[in-house]
This record gives structure tokens, sequence and C-alpha cells, in this order.
């Protein structure tokens, strides 16, 4: 091998460890780049999967004011869901009840046979489901026709004369 061919080999070899560094650096900031970019959206999709059990959005529903005493209210609320892309709008209707001014429970308005929507009649003392004629109490007790459980109850909170709501679960479930 002459010292032309030696040094035209060295010539190539400084190419390729050039080029390699290239590669290297482009592949490093790529990768950077992508990290910056992926590591938040994985983290928005995947935050609200990660949600510890027992943590607990509360939805404001209104102020207590506006329960009267011993007849069940109806509040409405809208609740914004945002699962990675999509958002979801939903109205949340919930009859808050206090016999006391202190004590408060919140029943869905969706019977349990069916989930048609409850309403309250005044001159009955009772809910009155439409479909097939389904009744509950005061307390969202049924009294007679198809639906086979009480009405549903939101965990509720009271702060500041503010009424929260929170998980909705069946009635002797925790
Ligand atoms: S949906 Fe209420 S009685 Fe059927």
């Amino acid at each position: 091998m002459g010292i032309k061919e030696d040094g035209h080999i060295w010539k190539k070899k400084k190419q390729l460890a050039r080029r390699d560094v290239l590669k290297i650096t482009t592949w490093t900031i790529g990768g950077l780049i992508s990290a910056g970019l992926g590591l938040p959206a994985v983290a928005y999709i995947v935050g609200p999967a990660l949600k510890q059990d027992g943590e607990q959005d509360w939805l404001r529903v209104g102020s207590t004011a506006k329960v009267e005493i011993g007849n069940p209210t109806l509040f409405k609320v809208r609740l914004t869901r945002r699962a990675g892309w999509i958002t979801t709008e939903e109205q949340i209707a919930a009859y808050m009840l206090t016999e006391d001014g202190r004590d408060y429970i919140a029943m869905s308005n969706i019977c349990t046979h069916l989930g048609c929507r409850v309403r309250w009649i005044p001159e009955r003392e009772q809910f009155f489901s439409p479909c097939h004629n389904g009744i509950f109490d005061k307390q969202g007790r049924v009294v007679s026709g198809p639906p086979p459980r009480p009405l549903d109850r939101y965990e509720i909170k009271i702060e500041n004369d503010q009424i929260y709501i929170g998980r909705l679960h069946k009635v002797g479930e925790a």
C-alpha cells in the first residue's frame, strides 16, 4: 500500500467519522424534540387513566339558600369532561333535599328502571317517572312500579353555603 493510498483511506475514514457525528447529532436533536413534544401529549392522554382511586372531582351546583326545606329542589349544572383529546359536555341534574338546613342529600333524577327523568310532584310528595309510572318517595325509595332500586345518590359536601356533588352511587353502597 503506497502513501497515496494510505492518505485516501485516512480521508475516507475522516469523512465517515464526520458523517457518524452528524448522524448522532441529528438523532439526538430529533430525539430531544420528540421527547419535548411527545411526553406532554402522553401525559395528557394517559394522565386521567392514572388518576388514583380516592381522588375526586367535586362539582359546585349552587347555593344552599335555593333548597326549600322539606322539598326536593332540582339543580342543573353543565359539566365538561376531558379524556385525552375528547371533550364532552354533559348536563347533570340532581334533587337536593334537606329537612333541617344542615344535612343534605343529593339524588339523581334518573329513574333506576330504564333511565327516564323523574319529576318531583309536590302535591303528592312523590317523584314520578312518566315512562312506566314508577313512583319514589321523598328520599328516593321505590313506592311502586318497575324501578328495581331507590334513586341513586351523589356524594355531597357543603362549603361556604355552596353545595358540591361528587361520585354517584347506588343507595346502600359507599
Ligand atoms: S323508566 Fe322509570 S319506570 Fe321505567
